[in-house]
């Protein structure tokens, strides 16, 4: 139970897209080479490229932050908070970066849970 499968192929270079687990959002970012943050320890790879993947629900009192294309930040509507393209803290109140959550990598799948 619990268990999300999801492509990470199908998600284009600087898109973001959003899928449910357990209930909570997941943000799956398909990082570009215009993000120049340091991902190293937070990067999922595949032949399809590199994304960051994060519960999308703020550190700081659990708002669900908005993508910003322009900014390539994720933002919080609630008290603006800031997380980079790695998902992490960068402004404001958050205490910690966004959470990883558990996976395994099939090929492009990245299957949750
Ligand atoms: Fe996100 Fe406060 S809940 S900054």
């Amino acid at each position: 139970a619990g268990i999300v499968e999801f492509d990470l192929a199908t998600v284009k270079p600087g898109e973001v897209k959003v899928i449910e687990w357990r209930k909570k959002p997941v943000f799956i970012l398909h990082r570009t080479p215009e993000m120049k943050e340091d991902c190293t320890k937070r990067t999922i790879k595949t032949s399809s490229g590199e994304y960051t993947v994060v519960i999308g629900i703020c550190t700081h009192l659990g708002c669900i932050p908005n993508w910003e294309p322009e900014n390539n930040i994720w933002h919080c509507p609630c008290h603006g908070g800031k997380y980079n393209a790695c998902g992490i803290n960068i402004f404001g109140p958050p205490p910690k970066p966004l959470y990883i959550p558990p996976f395994k990598l099939e090929g492009t799948k990245i299957v949750l849970g």
